[in-house]
């Protein structure tokens, strides 16, 4: 039996990777303070994978409650998710997001080391390539962050490479996110955000069903396409997919490798509002408004890497990902209430 600690595996990337873990047969044992996620989940992924899966309240900053778990399981990895994300709100509450993102992190590392446990997946981000000076970007573009949020991936990345140089067990697959969009096909899981969502397709999704009323696009002046703004978006399941095949690449032995998750196709925010149009069937009005602050014009992945060496490509193109994004939004109005 192959155990998997999953830290903020209730939250919506780590329940759709969880999905994944049980499908492929291995034991999932989810760690989350619900921060940002709720219990519900647990029967909704019972309903998918006919499994359900343990479950410990915890936070990771609590350190003995992470040597208890450790104490109690052996496990094979931990694929890290948990993490505050809102880069607005890191901005606004930075001690807070140092704090459970990279105080956090080190309790978890520590405690992995205590147990013998060296085999990491973390969720890292685009974010890390700040401001990139060209697209499409590879891992090997130099690495800023022009915010709070992107700082804490990009301090847990240099502390996963300071260890795994220092002890040569650590061996760590950092996975940089794009733009994670989409849902389980069964409607049963997806993101479910707090409040007013800060991302476009939650935002889109939520016009959608009516809860808010027009979209305001962020700038039409870029030098892109249509003059607004282009991302890589990738769909939830392509992006756990990801994960297992970063799990099996923790047996080559490369120490600490950094992976983008991205399809390699940027969209702009007018092309991805007229297919959550087609997906929906209805009208997504919007205004075109002044640039969000810290925005770039365009970010889209070179996956060329992760296919080489993880094997790993997205399935699922734009149309699936909206569509499966409506199917869930639609099917759970208030999310997992
Ligand atoms: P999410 O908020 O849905 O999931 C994160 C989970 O971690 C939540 O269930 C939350 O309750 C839990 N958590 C947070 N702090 C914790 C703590 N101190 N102890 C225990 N549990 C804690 O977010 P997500 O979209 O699933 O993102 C997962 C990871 O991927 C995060 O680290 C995020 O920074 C990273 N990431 C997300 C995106 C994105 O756009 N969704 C993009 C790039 C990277
Ligand atoms: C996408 C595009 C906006 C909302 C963020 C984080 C990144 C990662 C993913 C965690 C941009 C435009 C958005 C709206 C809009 N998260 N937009 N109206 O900014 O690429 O990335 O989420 O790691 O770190 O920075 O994603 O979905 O917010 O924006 O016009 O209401 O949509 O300007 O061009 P972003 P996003």
């Amino acid at each position: 039996m192959t155990k998997i600690l999953v830290t903020g595996g209730a939250g919506y990337i780590g329940s759709h990777t969880v999905v994944a873990l049980l499908e492929q047969g291995l034991t999932p044992i989810l760690f989350d303070n619900f921060s940002n996620s709720q219990e519900a989940v647990l029967s909704r992924i019972e309903k998918i994978t006919g499994v359900s899966p343990q479950l410990i309240e915890g936070d990771i900053k609590d350190g003995e409650k992470l040597n208890e778990v450790f104490v109690e399981h052996e496990f094979d990895a931990v694929i890290h998710f948990a993490g505050l994300k809102a880069v607005g709100e890191s901005v606004e509450e930075p001690l807070r997001y140092y704090q459970n993102n990279v105080y956090g992190s080190l309790q978890l590392f520590r405690t992995m080391a205590k147990h013998g446990c060296f085999r990491l997946v973390f969720s890292s981000s685009a974010s890390v390539y700040g401001e990139p000076e060209s697209v499409p970007i590879t891992e090997h573009f130099p690495l800023s962050a022009a915010n709070p949020y992107g700082q804490t991936k990009l301090m847990i990345e240099n502390i996963l490479r300071d260890l795994s140089a220092a002890d040569a067990r650590w061996q760590a697959s950092i996975l940089r996110y794009f733009n994670p969009v989409g849902a389980h096909k069964s409607a049963l899981i997806g993101e479910n955000p707090n409040g007013i969502p800060n991302n476009l397709v939650p935002y889109i999704a939520q016009v959608a069903i009516g809860k808010l009323s027009r979209l305001s696009v962020f700038g039409g002046d870029y030098d892109t396409i249509d003059g607004t703004g282009v991302r890589d978006y990738i769909h939830v399941v392509d992006l756990a997919d990801a994960h297992l095949k970063a799990l099996d690449a923790l047996d080559d032995g490369h120490g600490c490798c950094a992976y983008n998750v991205g399809t390699g196709e940027g969209y702009s925010v007018l092309e991805i509002i007229a297919a959550f149009e087609r997906a929906c069937g209805a009208k997504i009005p919007y205004d075109i408004v002044a640039r969000r602050s810290g925005d770039v014009a365009s970010s889209f992945a070179d996956p060329i890497f992760s296919e080489q060496k993880l094997g790993w490509k997205a399935r699922f193109g734009l149309n699936e990902m909206m569509r499966d994004h409506w199917q869930w939004q639609s099917a759970n109005l208030e999310g997992y209430k």
